[in-house]
Order: structure tokens, then C-alpha cells, then sequence
């Protein structure tokens, strides 16, 4: 023995065992606070004053399709784009009076759900939503981000038209890329620009802490495009939804043909051409992983989302035609086609034949396009105005 039988060795051993209890303890009520909130609903009213940073390129049309059937469930009030326009502002900073039904005159006028395209502006947003709004985002790997960028706006953002091809862009960014114009935003931290900070800050340390950590704060929640089911079962419990509120279809995803593969040392570029975005997406991904650990266990974690799969597979046999997106020419009903852009075939769904009226209701709003969508709750909330055009429908 190395030490001699006394008091120390006795204090260690007494340490020990109290330790182990402590430990036991808290697991046993760690348990105990899952099973309380395995009703999940039973906290409260569902949240609904919620205002949603629609990132690009990020499934973010999907959690749209979610919030906007929801909004429509419970007659939700919608801060929907003002007159002819189709989002709120996009790429200039948001401002209030983008909102349809924000007067110079009268009363101020607050929304339930805010959730199209816009460059966040905090002081701008708070004076359209209520004080207990719930803020949450949802982020993509920046590489297949800028990849998804790339084909979509091939033809609106200088930089991107500039260059043969995205390696050759990301071998010399410089040579393509101006940061002085605005339309260049999809090229360079596209997601960062989003929220409404400098996409060419300089990426020092203190400066990304302190953003981070702003972004942390104004957003209690932000979900990853990647763990996407994992996103839902989480949305779900943050605002006490029924599990049907957050199952969708993928929405405004591409076809095959139009995902390019990069190679490895164009990845890297990538992250390199874009690291504030790396950064804040690494942040991100770390914090909702800690966020599911502490508020469900991974056994809990697993059983929702299988419930969740299990539903939208139901869903999917009941509602669409071969189980399957289509692309633009397969799509039988022009209202359901999703707008096409850059190089990008962006699928869509037929719903199958011979559905009751209130199956075809739901599924078609489930199958919906974004603009479809936001045009048709437009005229439900605004009768007396004109309606919005969607151009491309009319082709
Ligand atoms: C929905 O809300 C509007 C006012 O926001 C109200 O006039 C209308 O009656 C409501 N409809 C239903 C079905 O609750
Ligand atoms: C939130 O707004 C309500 C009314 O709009 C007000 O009564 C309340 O004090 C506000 N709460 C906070 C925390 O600002
Ligand atoms: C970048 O764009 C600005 C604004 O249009 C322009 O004045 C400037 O000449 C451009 N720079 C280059 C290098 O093309
Ligand atoms: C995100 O976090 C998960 C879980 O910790 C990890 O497996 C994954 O590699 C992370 N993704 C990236 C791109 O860092
Ligand atoms: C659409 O899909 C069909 C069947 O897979 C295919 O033959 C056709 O080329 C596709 N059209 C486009 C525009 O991708
Ligand atoms: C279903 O909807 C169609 C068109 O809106 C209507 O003509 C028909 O009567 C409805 N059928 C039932 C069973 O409600």
C-alpha cells in the first residue's frame, strides 16, 4: 500500500461513494423531468407570436410551409410583404413599413408570424412584433450552402455569373466577387449577411465571439439543416405543437442533376471564403446538439423522430402521386409548380387522383410553393386588396 490506512484514504473513499449518490440522484430526476414532459403539451398554450429569420438555401421553404399552416390553422395574423412585393425588403435591411397593414397613420399594428425573406434589423422587427414573440432561425453547412447559392442564383448575383464554374469562383473569389454591390450578398457569408451583420468583417476572433454571442440571445433557437428531423422534434417541443404542426414535405429541394459534388480542396476554400459563416455554423451545430442533450436524451431523441418519419411516410403514400417529388415538366397543376431559377430544377409534387375534398386540403396546402402559399394567405387576410401577382403562373 502506498498510503497508510487513516483518515485521508477514508475522506476519498466517503468522497467517492457521496459523489456516486449525487450522481445517481440527478440521473434519477433527469429522468423524472423527461417523463413529466413526455406529454409534452402539457406546459402551456402553444406559442404563437413567432417570428422565423428565413436563411437562403437552408430548407428554410420548408419550415415556411410549416409556419404558414399553422398561421392559416388557427387564423394567425402573417407580416406579409406590402403590395406587389414577394418578400420583405430582401437584401436591403428590413424596415417596418415593408409589412402590409403597417400605416404612417394609426395605431401601431402587431402580427402572430413573421417568416418571409428579409435582412434582420432588430429595432425594425420589434416594432411589428409582440414582446413575446419567440425568434428562431435554421443554418446549413456553408459549403453546400454556397454550393445550392451558386445554381440558384447563378444569374442574379454578378459574382456568381461572372465566374465558368463555382471551383473556379472559389480557386479566385476576389477576381469575380465586389463586395460593394448588394446583389453579390448570395456570394460571400450569405447566412451572416442575413442576420443582418457585415459578410466582410474581417474574421477576428473578438469580433465573431461578440456576434455569436448577440446572435445567441436574440435567437433562443436555431435549427440545422442537416439534422432536419432532429430540428423538428425540437421546434415542436420549444412550441408546444402537435406533432402533425411540424411534419412537411421537402420543399423547394433540387433535382439530382442540379447538386454538383465538390472536391475536397474546394470544400476547404469554401469554408475559407465563407468563415464567418463556418464559424456561426459550427457555434450552431454545437449548441442544438447540447440543446436536444439536455431536453430529451438520445433514447427520447430517437423515438421522436421515428414517430415523425413514420408520420410524414404516412402523409407521403396518402397525398403524392409515386410517393415522389416531380420536376416542372412533370407537375400537372400549374399552382402547385415551384418557382424555377439560375440552373437549379426545383421539384414539386402531384398530388394523387381521387382524394376526398378534405385529404385534397390538406395535402394540397402541404405541397404548396412558398409564393403560391404567401399569395393565397395574402388574399385571406387582405380581401379588399389587390391580389398578388405571381408572374410566373401567368407564363
Ligand atoms: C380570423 O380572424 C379575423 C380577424 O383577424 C376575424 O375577422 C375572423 O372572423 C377570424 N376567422 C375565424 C374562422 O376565426
Ligand atoms: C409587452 O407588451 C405589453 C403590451 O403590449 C406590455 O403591457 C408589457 O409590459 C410588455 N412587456 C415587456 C417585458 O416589455
Ligand atoms: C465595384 O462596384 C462599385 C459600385 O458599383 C464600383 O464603383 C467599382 O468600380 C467596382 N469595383 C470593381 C473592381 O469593379
Ligand atoms: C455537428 O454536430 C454533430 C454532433 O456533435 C457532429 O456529429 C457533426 O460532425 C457536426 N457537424 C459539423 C459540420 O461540424
Ligand atoms: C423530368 O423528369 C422526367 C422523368 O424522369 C425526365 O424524362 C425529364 O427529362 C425531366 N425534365 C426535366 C426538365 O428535368
Ligand atoms: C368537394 O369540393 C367540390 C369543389 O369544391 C364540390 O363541388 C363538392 O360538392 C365537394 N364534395 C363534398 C363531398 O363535399
Amino acid at each position: 500500500m502506498l498510503f497508510p490506512l487513516g483518515s485521508p484514504q477514508r475522506c476519498f473513499w466517503t468522497l467517492l461513494v457521496l459523489t456516486l449518490m449525487v450522481l445517481l440522484l440527478a440521473g434519477l430526476l433527469r429522468v423524472e423531468r423527461h417523463t413529466l414532459l413526455l406529454g409534452g403539451q402539457a406546459e402551456g398554450p402553444p406559442i404563437t407570436n413567432i417570428m422565423f429569420l428565413k436563411t437562403h438555401k437552408t430548407a428554410s421553404s420548408t419550415v415556411l410551409n410549416i409556419l404558414f399552416r399553422f398561421a392559416e390553422k388557427h387564423n394567425l395574423s402573417l407580416a406579409l410583404p406590402a403590395g406587389s412585393r414577394l418578400h420583405l425588403g430582401y437584401p436591403w435591411f428590413f424596415l417596418a413599413r415593408y409589412v402590409e397593414g403597417v400605416g404612417q397613420a394609426g395605431p401601431p399594428r402587431h402580427f402572430n408570424i413573421m417568416c418571409n425573406h428579409l435582412r434582420f434589423n432588430p429595432p425594425e422587427v420589434q416594432k411589428v412584433m409582440p414582446n413575446d414573440t419567440f425568434y428562431f432561425s435554421i443554418l446549413r453547412n456553408p459549403v453546400f450552402q454556397l454550393e445550392s447559392s451558386f445554381a440558384y442564383y447563378r444569374h442574379l448575383t454578378p459574382a456568381f455569373s461572372a465566374a465558368p464554374s463555382l471551383a473556379a469562383f472559389l480557386a479566385a473569389p476576389h477576381t469575380y466577387y465586389n463586395q460593394s454591390l448588394l446583389r453579390n450578398a448570395h456570394a460571400r457569408n450569405h447566412m451572416w449577411f442575413d442576420l443582418g451583420l457585415d459578410p466582410n468583417a474581417p474574421v477576428e476572433e473578438s469580433y465573431v465571439r461578440a456576434h455569436l454571442a448577440h446572435v445567441e440571445q436574440r435567437f433562443p433557437l436555431v435549427l440545422i439543416a442537416e439534422h432536419f428531423d432532429e430540428s423538428m422534434v425540437l421546434l415542436r417541443r420549444r412550441l408546444r405543437w402537435q406533432l402533425d404542426d411540424v411534419v412537411s414535405f421537402k420543399l423547394n429541394s433540387r433535382s439530382r442533376r442540379s447538386v454538383t459534388s465538390l472536391p475536397p480542396e474546394a470544400q476547404e476554400r469554401a469554408k475559407r471564403w465563407c468563415a464567418l459563416d463556418w464559424r456561426l455554423y459550427q457555434h450552431f451545430n454545437r449548441t442544438f446538439w447540447a440543446a436536444l442533450r439536455a431536453e430529451l436524451g438520445p433514447r427520447r431523441l430517437r423515438s421522436e423522430v421515428a414517430q415523425l418519419q413514420e408520420r410524414r411516410r404516412v402523409l407521403s403514400a396518402l397525398c403524392l402521386q409515386d410517393d415522389a417529388p416531380k420536376n416542372k415538366t412533370q407537375i400537372t397543376d400549374a399552382r402547385l409548380r415551384p418557382f424555377q431559377s439560375g440552373e437549379a430544377d426545383i421539384l414539386g409534387y402531384n398530388l394523387r387522383e381521387g382524394l376526398d375534398n378534405e385529404t385534397l386540403r390538406l395535402c394540397q396546402k402541404m405541397v404548396m410553393p412558398e409564393l403560391q402559399y404567401m399569395a393565397h394567405l395574402y388574399t385571406l387576410q387582405f380581401p379588399q386588396k389587390r391580389p398578388k401577382n405571381i408572374p410566373f403562373l401567368k407564363a
